[in-house]
């Protein structure tokens, strides 16, 4: 029953036709379905990744989609990538032990957590980037790179894949919240912050983490989701640009503590933020899970400026 991934991200929304542009500003490309597409005519805006996972965008008020965590607009369903179909009976199957379940017509089992957030699972679909060179880096007596520039300038890169999710979960029953993933989903917490929330790994992937369930804010809803990018200069670039369509940025750059991610943040017409990552940590099922009674910092730094203008030059 190993998940390897976010599948799908599936959102309730006021303002579709927003969230559409925002998406297709980070980067994303848009799907068109049978009866669906990014022209709004349809039930849904599907936006892919190039590893083929979907951002899903629905009118606030869709009947199918499951009940909201929160007031406005937000996530309502988060669909796990799952390797086979026995994985997913396997999961059918223990969770109506305790919880409703339903299969759609796809063969995706849908069902809810102890927050209440819309759960599903699905096969992940098969789709793999063709991986370029990353850019070498040139440092005194350390030569990567001769007779060659890092990087052409202009590009416009895109994000590769969805790599984490976080959650906003009360504070009152969430070591039951935390646990159903950890025991019932079989999820590896990497780090455990008593007084803010768990970072955990899917079973079938390796970063620090696909997952946070985070009670410090006490309530439910959205935290953030994160887009991968391959590295710091594609980070900056896809930032930049998002601030060039008039996107606000909600956090300034820097570089998480836990997890090492560098970020940029963006407040989402979704719901919640999104964060483009790179350069994450890699824990192999033998890293123990570190316990921490209190929260040991947010970054390691963050970007600080004495008043630059938009040129670049203050004199
Ligand atoms: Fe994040």
């Amino acid at each position: 029953m190993t998940i390897y991934r976010i599948e799908e991200l599936v959102f309730g929304v006021e303002d579709r036709a927003a969230c559409a542009r925002f998406h297709a500003d980070a980067g994303l490309d848009p799907v068109v379905l049978d009866g669906e597409g990014p022209d709004g005519e349809g039930d849904a805006d599907v936006f892919t990744t190039p590893e083929g996972q979907r951002i899903i965008l629905k009118s606030i008020g869709d009947p199918s989609l499951p009940p909201p965590a929160e007031a406005g607009s937000g996530l309502r369903e988060i669909v796990w990538g799952v390797g086979d179909r026995a994985g997913l009976d396997r999961i059918a199957g223990d969770l109506a032990r305790d919880r409703a379940v339903q299969v759609d017509g796809e063969g995706v089992v849908h069902s809810r957590d102890e927050t209440g957030f819309g759960i599903a699972f699905r096969l992940r679909r098969e789709r793999q980037v063709a991986t370029e060179p990353l850019p070498r880096v040139n440092s005194v007596r350390q030569v990567q790179r001769w007779n060659d520039p890092p990087l052409l300038p202009g590009t416009r890169p895109r994000p590769v894949r969805i790599v984490h999710l976080a959650l906003n979960i009360p504070k009152a029953g969430h070591r039951e919240a935390i646990d159903f993933y950890l025991r019932r989903l079989r999820f590896r917490a990497t780090d455990d912050i008593a007084d803010t929330g768990t970072f955990m790994q899917c079973e079938g992937d390796v970063e620090h983490h696909n997952f946070f369930l985070c009670h410090r804010p006490d309530s439910a809803g959205i935290n953030h989701f994160a887009l991968e990018m391959r590295h710091f200069d594609q980070l900056i670039e896809r930032g930049n640009h998002m601030v060039s369509c008039g996107w606000r940025e909600s956090r300034v750059l820097g570089r998480h503590l836990l997890g090492s991610n560098l970020y940029r943040f963006f407040a989402s017409p979704a719901g919640g933020r999104l964060e483009f990552a790179c350069d994450m940590d890699r824990m192999d099922k033998d890293f123990p899970t570190r316990r921490w009674d209190r929260n040991p910092g947010h970054h390691i730094w963050t970007l600080k400026s004495s008043g630059i203008g938009a040129e670049g030059r203050n004199g």
